[in-house]
């Protein structure tokens, strides 16, 4: 379906032309100055440079033209030469008329349908999810999201960190406490243990203590590095030990990210690439595109217009392990090899920025990415806490996700539970989805490339621009239309009429009306932080509506059958906003 901006231009550019100008000049926005006017067309500026007259005669003569368009019920030129518009009621319940029919309200299927991948979440095995997982995961599925809702595919995968020295060191750190278990007899030619012989706990407790350790222990270091080796070598005990490893963690990481109703369709890891590294490398020689570097191979990355230092590629160390990079790389190949995607966009802390320009060039310039697919990294900005510092524990320790949603998960059930008649089961539900709003909106409502303040209070609220007043207002609807049910009405059968009763149900009618065009452009610049806006405006807008009209108590039928199939349209467009979002409303509140 066009958009409305589009609609109304088409307008503009007809009487353009007709007044004997570009009918390019004819563009519509909406009013910076809603004080004077809905919407204005500032084309009459730009076409007095290229026709040499004064800009108000070509207002003028196109306001002149515009008279008898059906589109606006006013057209007033302002000086310098601004072309101010209303819209005329007609025009605008027609538009919202044909969207409340439209597919997706309004919003295209595509011409043609991409395959994108994407990578996020990213946690690395063994170790908790902290809060600085949270926005991976968050900004991640909704993208996901976004590309599914526009009609594309998406294949969501969550690239664990599963392999390299951070295994060699839980199983070195295990291994000194348990050095008559099978797993470290090399002789051991029989089944292994179906149980695992540590818990997610004991896992969560080994890892911190054997990185710090290996920090300051040489001999420590050493073994772990020698355990890496076995491990990657396929030693079967270290490999038994490791898929143990492995699942307790992956059931772990699945009962968190969960909880965060954030799912992955591939459970892949770097530890997967393992096996094609060699052949890879061995391109990359024959190709004549890696060189050694100080011992250490590489491939130069930089070009001739950079404006700053990028450095070369690594892609073995110079005793031939394999690094970071190595395992991108591989990767890169493998989805080619598997999925060949059409694009793949990464979800990292942004300090990663250089690193994916470097990988991103590298699998360009060797081919081990197509041509056609586009490389992505959204790069995000750091949760902070109130004092603008990274988000800490109050000892100053690092925050482990699981607590900090279940911190957020209590508070919410005091706030719901108390002046509310609900069943204790009811209200834990409840501020479970209400807490997860909170949570999502808070960090999704920022352009993902700028630091945030996690404010817990503010996040929490039911008033301002945070996921619960959101939910409110969609609770709200809900509960509006139940009521016209129950009053023997069918929501279903309304139907939006061309009657506009006030200042604000004008005001809801035209944020209706840029529904499609705001997706596409989130889409366009997978930029989630979009649909935040647009969701939050249309729920004040919505909520002046609500205040100034009689809905229920409406006594004109048709006008109340209007109005309930206008609620029934904002519904479900906040419900499709917040899915793309990745949360949900409950029924009451
Ligand atoms: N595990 C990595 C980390 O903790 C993040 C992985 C991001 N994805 C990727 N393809 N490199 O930093």
């Amino acid at each position: 379906m066009e958009k409305f901006l589009e609609k109304l231009s088409k307008e503009t550019a007809i009487a353009f032309k007709e007044a004997g100008y570009d009918e390019n000049l004819g563009k519509v926005g909406i009013s910076n100055r809603p004080d004077l006017c809905e919407y204005q067309c500032n084309g009459a500026m730009a076409g007095a440079k290229i026709y040499k007259k004064a800009p108000i005669v070509i207002a003028n003569e196109v306001a002149e033209k515009l008279k008898d368009s059906k589109a606006f019920s006013s057209i007033e030129v302002c000086p310098p030469g601004f072309i101010n518009l209303n819209v005329s009621d007609e025009f605008l319940t027609e538009f919202v008329i044909e969207m409340n029919s439209a597919n997706k309200y309004g919003v295209e299927e595509p011409a043609e349908k991409k395959r994108f991948m994407v990578d996020y979440g990213g946690p690395n095995v063994a170790k908790p999810l902290h809060v600085g997982h949270l926005r991976s995961a968050v900004i991640g599925e909704s993208i996901k999201r976004i590309i599914r809702y526009m009609g594309h595919e998406a294949i969501g995968d969550i690239h664990l960190g599963d392999w390299g020295l951070q295994m060699g060191l839980v199983i070195a750190a295990f291994k000194e406490e348990h050095q008559d278990m099978v797993y470290f007899d090399d002789s051991y030619e029989g089944e292994y243990p179906k149980e695992a012989p540590f818990t997610v706990s004991d896992l969560e407790e080994i890892y911190p203590k054997a990185s710090a350790r290996s920090k300051e222990d040489a001999a420590f270091k050493d073994e772990a590095m020698a355990c890496t080796k076995k491990l990657q070598d396929g030693v079967r005990g270290y490999r038994a030990l490791w898929k143990h490893i492995i699942n307790v963690s992956v059931a772990d990481l699945k009962k968190n990210y969960d909880n965060l109703n954030v799912e992955f369709d591939l459970w892949k890891g770097e530890s997967d690439v393992h096996d094609v590294i060699p052949g890879m490398v061995d391109y990359l020689k024959k190709g004549g595109y890696a060189h050694l570097s100080e011992g250490a191979l590489v491939v130069d990355v930089k070009e001739d217009t950079d404006t700053k230092e990028i450095p070369p590629c690594m892609i073995l160390k110079s005793d031939g392990a394999s690094l970071y990079n190595t395992t991108d790389l591989a990767t890169i190949m493998e989805r080619k090899r598997e999925y060949n995607p059409d694009s793949i966009i990464y979800l990292t802390d942004k300090r990663q920025e250089l690193y994916f320009e470097q990988v991103f060039r590298c699998a360009k310039k060797t081919g081990l990415c197509d041509p056609k697919t586009k490389l992505v990294h959204i790069g995000f900005g750091t949760v902070n806490g109130k004092d603008g510092k990274p988000f800490k524990t109050r000892d100053g320790g690092v925050m482990r996700l699981e607590y900090l949603i279940n911190d957020i998960n209590e508070k919410m059930y005091e706030k719901i539970s108390t002046g509310r008649e609900m069943s204790e089961e009811e209200a834990r539900s409840v501020s479970k989805t209400v807490a997860l709003s909170a949570i999502k909106y808070g960090d999704l409502s920022n352009q993902a490339s700028k630091d945030y303040i996690f404010d817990t209070e503010r996040f929490m609220s039911f008033e301002g621009d945070t996921g619960p007043y959101l939910l409110y207002t969609v609770v709200r609807i809900k509960s509006i239309l139940k009521k016209f049910a129950e009053n023997g009405g069918n929501p279903d059968e309304c139907k939006i009429t061309a009657n506009v009763s006030n200042a604000s149900h004008k005001i809801l009618l035209m944020k209706i009306t840029g529904y499609n065009e705001m997706m596409e452009g989130a889409f366009e610049e997978l930029a989630p932080h979009r649909i935040c806006a647009y969701l939050y405006d249309l729920a004040n807008v919505f909520n002046s509506f609500y205040h100034e009209t009689k809905i229920i108590a409406e006594e004109n039928e048709e006008t109340k059958k209007s109005y309930i199939a206008l609620l029934k349209l904002t519904l479900g467009i906040c419900e499709d906003c917040m899915q793309c979002l990745g949360f949900e409303a409950p029924e009451r509140m």
